[in-house]
């Protein structure tokens, strides 16, 4: 069979391939990161990249017109390789670095801000799983014969560690260790309930270096603490896109992904070498010797962690969406690829259902709202709107499906928060003109999830569009236009992008929002209806998740994604799964209770619930059928 070699620019990487292999696959191979939300089943459109030099097989598709495949533009997954080419990959294509900056208080609600959660962090119980004991043990004599091992246990026990064990290679090399270290030797134990497990022993006094591993297994963006075991504290953090992104944007696209050949290895091994990348950036950039990391902590929604593990996924999307394990069991790290010492133990968080995971289960501990009082709703939006409304007493969830809207996917020119998405708009109510801003404050490239909430917000309140969605074609301004896929307002003219066109949202745009927006609230009505209470009732409202994170509460509640509450009872929290996983490390309490929660969490089951359809077509609308629910809504407009 033919070879062929393919360049990638800007990347000027080059690969060879057989012929035939689909252009995506071998970007994939040569580590070029390419936008491909519905894992190359040809549908997204995101894929799009340009051929310079050679031809290729290109499948038609509706997402390039006849123009654009005549200078080039082909999708990818939709290529196949006939000869040497050269291909370039425009900016709305790649798969840029996630903004990771703190963000001010918002106008309205509180933040927990990265030194408050340092604060409450050190709240929690300083007991954590993994203890470093030192411990000099008297030399064995004709009188005192009993065995290494047995030594060392009796002195565990006279330190309060009862019922150890130990791991096998440990105990092959413990007599060396012991006279290496003349006696005086550093154990690491790992806390399993009642139980404890000897998993290092090492020469001399080594209690100071203690660390560990906090991940956040995100669909999109995967996050990494290092945490000093000995004083609680971060020592670094490292994030960055889930490689898995080329195999499809959500959850659903790798399930449907894992099913083909040889697709769960590769899913599996992405997702470890997204963590092992992390870990090694921890490790060179805080200097740590590497064979101090003794745990890792993880959390993550229940499809990213049956991947993690290597468990099918696929019955997770087929009724009754079942997953292998909600449960996990304590691991070695390197038995599922983790390049981490041979003692390294891993957990992640237990997960409730196929849908609501670990990530919520972790969220919901470390935000307290199982211990409190108050009726508090917890939420986490993005692909899923994960919701969990309750107290100390009762917990009950669901998750809606709300699509890649508020990930800037499905949209036109949408895309993720990185360098060049615009994130805030403003648009003058006499001239329909936009005020924007973009992250990293360069030319825009397109809108991300928080940017397209406040183009509806501003568009709705500057009366572009109505209550349905639908745009005025007779307001008098060259933005608002009929454009070649229907109604669309023009956001950054060709000249001022990035891009050489006109950066738009169209009304086909405006109507995949307002449908995942309704989801959510229709969910939030479901959960607040199950226990006969009313939307005012609610004492708090906790946003989780690096989305949520960036939201403006006036635009939200504009949009009717959120109810409208006073500004007061709301609290940003950040990313919820990994602050759990850090408390967690910390504290074995926090384990105990993740267990107690994801068991006693009830989940309800939307797609079978015949309520959920009519609070979502009531909710198809801006703010929603009922305005009179969003009081402060109606008085904008008014103004
Ligand atoms: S169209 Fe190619 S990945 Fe979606």
């Amino acid at each position: 069979m033919k070879r062929f070699k393919v360049r990638f620019y800007p990347e000027n990487r080059e690969i060879e391939v057989e012929e035939g292999e689909n252009l995506l696959r071998a970007a994939m191979a040569a580590e070029v990161r390419i936008n491909a939300s519905c894992g190359g089943d040809g549908t997204c459109g995101k894929c799009r990249v340009i051929i310079d030099k050679g031809s290729a097989k290109r499948e038609p598709s509706p997402a390039l017109s006849q123009k654009e495949i005549a200078e080039g533009h082909a999708l990818a997954c939709r290529t196949l390789i006939t000869e040497d080419l050269e291909v370039r990959i425009p900016p709305e294509s790649r798969l840029g670095k996630i903004a990771d900056k703190e963000r001010p208080q918002p106008s309205c609600g509180h933040l927990v801000s990265s030194a408050e959660w340092e604060e409450r962090l050190a709240n929690f119980a300083a007991d954590s799983p993994f203890k470093k004991v030192c411990l000099s043990l008297p030399e064995p004599t004709l009188d005192d014969n009993i065995g290494d091992w047995q030594r060392l246990k009796r002195e565990l026990g006279k330190n309060g560690i009862k019922n150890s064990k130990i791991d096998l290679p440990v105990l092959k090399s413990l007599p060396e260790t012991l006279r290496k270290g003349n006696w005086q030797v550093t154990v690491t134990v790992l806390q399993q309930g009642n139980e404890c497990k000897v998993i290092k022993v090492e020469p001399s006094d080594t209690t100071k270096t203690h660390y560990a591993v906090a991940v956040d297994v995100g669909t999109t963006t995967v996050v990494a603490q290092l945490i000093d075991i000995v004083t609680g504290k971060t020592i670094g953090k490292r994030s960055n896109f889930n490689a898995q992104a080329s195999c499809g944007e959500d959850v659903i696209s790798r399930i449907i992904f894992s099913t083909k050949d040889k697709g769960l290895k590769k899913l599996q091994s992405l997702i470890v070498g997204t963590i092992n990348k992390l870990i090694a950036e921890l490790v060179e950039e805080s200097g740590i010797d590497p064979d101090h990391i003794c745990g890792i902590l993880a959390a993550g929604n229940t499809t990213m962690t049956q991947l993690l593990f290597g468990f099918d996924p696929r019955y997770i999307r087929e009724e009754p969406y079942i997953p292998t394990t909600t449960l996990f069991p304590w691991i070695k790290a390197s038995d599922i690829g983790v390049e981490v010492a041979n003692h390294t133990y891993l957990y992640c968080f237990p997960c409730v259902a196929s849908y609501i995971g670990g990530d919520i289960t972790s969220g919901v501990i470390v935000s307290r709202m199982a211990e409190s009082d108050r009726l508090t709703l917890f939420i986490d939006i993005g692909t899923n709107g994960e919701i969990v409304l309750g107290n100390k007493d009762w917990l009950v969830s669901c998750s809606c499906s709300a699509g890649p809207a508020f990930e800037g996917g499905g949209v036109k020119h949408g895309m993720q928060a990185t360098k060049g998405a615009i994130e805030q708009v403003r648009i003058d109510r006499d001239t329909w003109e936009p005020m924007i801003i973009t992250v990293g404050r360069v030319k825009p490239t397109g809108i991300c999830g928080t940017g397209i909430i406040d183009i509806i917000a501003e568009l709705f309140l500057s009366k572009v569009i109505n209550q349905k969605g639908k745009f005025d074609l007779e307001i008098d301004s060259p933005r608002v236009r009929k454009g070649e896929f229907g109604p669309e307002y023009v956001l950054v003219w060709a000249k001022d992008s990035a891009l050489d066109v006109d950066i738009v949202l169209s009304e086909a745009d405006v109507e995949n929002l307002i449908r995942a927006k309704a989801a959510v609230y229709a969910g939030i009505n479901i959960l607040i209806e199950s226990v006969s209470l009313n939307l005012s009732d609610i004492e708090e409202i906790i946003i989780a998740g690096a989305f949520g994170n960036y939201l403006e509460i006036e635009k939200v509640v504009t949009i009717g994604l959120l109810p409208e509450l006073p500004c007061e009872k709301f609290t940003f929290i950040g990313n919820g799964s990994i602050l759990g996983a850090h408390a967690a490390i910390q504290s074995q309490g926090v384990l105990k209770e993740a267990e107690t929660v994801a068991k006693k969490m009830t989940y309800l089951e939307l797609s079978t619930n015949t309520k959920f359809m009519d609070q979502y077509i009531s909710a198809l609308f801006l703010p929603h059928t009922n305005i009179e629910k969003f009081p402060k809504v109606i008085d904008q407009l008014e103004k």
